[in-house]
């Protein structure tokens, strides 16, 4: 009996902690408050990784938003790098407190999510191929019984179920395998958002942009935070984003974005 009332302490402890864990703003070391970041950290020049004195560290223009975010808030920021179509799920789930992904709203991620207003709105998605074959493509049926490639859950993979009939989509959860699909020959083509093709054409020689527009505008980007605001962080990333925007920080950003790039790991 003794044993099982101290099994039960053991496990209760346990539960407790693991509570106390799923909870995702906790009080870091210093008092301050911690807010954490869900990011799908494949995706130059808006979350990537680089390796900073030897040490592995997630940059981009959505990692500056997400500290000018907490620095509004007064909290310190944590990032967690998950796959894009999980990033919701984590939200919902607490395990993060808000995500910053290069996302853009639709209806079916409205009604799992509260957004933002929107922080940045990139250029039109593009189509990237083999340098070698992107003049066989003029128009999109020339994707007719090609293997196009796009991210799990994106807006990209949208694309190519609507816009490409006749393709075969090979879906993958990273920007990165999709990449060394279409090196391999895995793949003959992968949608990718404007500025994200741009960046990985720029850093792999063998790639490039077909001439296929995919519309004339994007989708603006927005910071998605749990259904229904429960933690009420919206007011302030709004804020955050007012500020940003106004004064013109997105664009300083985008350029150390830029500049950093080329050292990204895992792009070519
Ligand atoms: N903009 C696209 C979407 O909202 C793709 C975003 C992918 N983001 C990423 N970090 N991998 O579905």
């Amino acid at each position: 009996m003794k044993k099982f009332v101290k099994l039960a302490a053991v496990f209760m402890a346990a539960a407790m902690l693991l509570a106390l864990c799923a909870c995702g703003s906790k009080p870091a070391d210093d008092g301050k408050k911690t807010i954490t970041l869900g990011t799908s950290a494949d995706y130059p020049p808006f979350e990537f990784h680089i390796l900073k004195d030897g040490k592995d560290e997630i940059v981009g223009i959505d990692v500056s938003m997400a500290k000018a975010i907490a620095a509004e808030m007064g909290a310190e920021l944590q990032i967690k790098d998950i796959a894009f179509d999980s990033l919701l799920i984590e939200l919902g789930q607490g395990t993060v407190d808000f995500v910053i992904a290069a996302m853009e709203k639709d209806d079916t991620r409205d009604a799992a999510a509260d957004f933002s207003d929107p922080y940045y709105t990139d250029v039109p998605p593009k189509i990237v191929t083999l340098k070698d074959n992107a003049a066989n493509y003029t128009s999109l049926d020339d994707f007719s019984g090609k293997t196009v490639g796009a991210q799990t859950g994106t807006t990209k993979a949208d694309i190519v179920a609507d816009q490409m009939a006749g393709a075969n989509p090979l879906l993958l959860q990273s920007v990165n395998e999709l990449v060394n699909g279409l090196v391999n020959s895995k793949c003959d083509a992968i949608v990718l958002d404007g500025a994200v093709a741009d960046k990985y054409v720029a850093s792999n020689d063998a790639l490039a942009v077909v001439d296929i527009s995919l519309g004339e505008a994007a989708e603006p980007y927005r910071v998605a935070v749990k259904e229904g605001d429960p933690d009420k962080l919206l007011d302030a990333i709004n804020a955050a984003i007012k500020k940003a925007v106004e004064n013109g920080d997105i664009t300083t950003w985008m350029e150390e974005a830029d500049a950093l790039s080329s050292e990204a790991i895992g792009l070519e």
